[in-house]
């Protein structure tokens, strides 16, 4: 029993997944979060770290950019601790996400989509401006704050650790902040350096492009800009996947296991497949599902 809805967040399932490898590899299902993905670890975490160090008060509102899902962990603990929440969000962001920010009470901006993160119109560039207008707010700003490693590191790593008894040797995450593989992967490292830890990126994103980055379909992941939350020195490969690949690895494995990702976990679910033949029988793998396909079915065509 939780008296509030943000204590139900973590402790998600990890299920297994039959790829062309002689290593087991299984999916930790972060839509089972509360808010339905793993961005409720970083909203809460980062929340409740700006109450505990004052940056954050009673009668504040909280603003950020987000790809969505930020947006939705912000506005469901936002809801649920009595802040007021304002998330400015791209052209790109689904209907689904759109109107699930609505419910939960938030005030959304839609911005129009940019390649670069530091136009000054894009969503990022935006919540900047608001925040600064805004002395009673706070910005989490999950783009520049290691907090949203930091998050990880604190409860999505030691979770994985403890769930594979330590045995796991293979982590792989989408890449968007970064912040996931960041956290995940210093935690893990520091526990057994041997352990590989393998990224996702979008193949147009700024990143993967060396800086001439093109649209992509692909949301919640892509690394778009120069940021201190990906900490290089923890992750081993940084490995680009394309639009098509993404989309065409989901309903494969929702017609076979019953797990219904969203298109970050197609993007992994594609990557891994890949990487998963050259695997050693013994190797065990975590891969990130960070959210559900029920939030674009409006853009998958099954
Ligand atoms: C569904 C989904 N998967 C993956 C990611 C990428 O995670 P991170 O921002 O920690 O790199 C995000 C980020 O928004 C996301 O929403």
């Amino acid at each position: 029993m939780h008296e509030k809805v943000f204590n139900a967040v973590g402790s998600t399932p990890l299920v297994r997944i039959h790829f062309d490898s002689p290593a087991a590899i299984y999916a930790k299902l972060e839509y089972m979060n509360p808010g339905g993905s793993l961005k409720d670890r970083t909203a809460l975490y980062m929340i409740e770290q700006a109450e505990k160090s004052g940056r954050l008060k009673k009668g504040y509102t909280i603003i950020d950019a987000s790809s969505g899902n930020q947006g939705i962990a912000i506005a469901m603990v936002g809801a649920a601790k009595g802040y007021k929440v304002v998330i400015t969000t791209t052209e790109k962001c689904s209907e689904e996400k759109l109107k699930t920010l609505k419910a939960f009470g938030a005030q959304v901006v839609v911005c129009p989509y940019v390649d670069r993160m530091d136009d000054p119109n894009s969503y990022h560039s935006v919540a900047v401006r608001m925040n600064r207008e805004n002395p009673k707010s706070f910005m989490p700003n999950q783009y520049m704050n290691v907090e949203n490693a930091e998050a990880h590191y604190h409860t999505s790593g030691p979770e994985i650790w403890k769930q594979t008894k330590g045995k796991i040797t293979h982590f792989f995450a989408a890449a968007g902040t970064c912040g996931t593989v960041s956290g995940v992967g210093k935690y893990l490292k520091e526990k057994d350096k041997n352990i590989k830890v393998i990224a996702f990126d979008a193949k147009n994103s700024y990143y993967s492009t060396k800086g001439n980055p093109k649209h992509y379909k692909i949301e919640g992941m892509g690394i778009d800009f120069d940021t201190p939350v990906l900490y290089k020195e923890y992750i081993d490969e940084i490995i680009p996947v394309s639009d098509e690949d993404a989309f065409g690895a989901i309903k494969p494995i929702a017609s076979k296991y019953g797990i219904l990702g969203g298109l970050s976990s197609g993007a992994v679910a594609y990557g891994v497949s890949q990487y998963a033949p050259k695997m050693l029988e013994g190797s065990l793998g975590v891969m990130i599902f960070g959210d559900s396909g029920r939030a674009y079915l409006s853009k998958l065509n099954f």
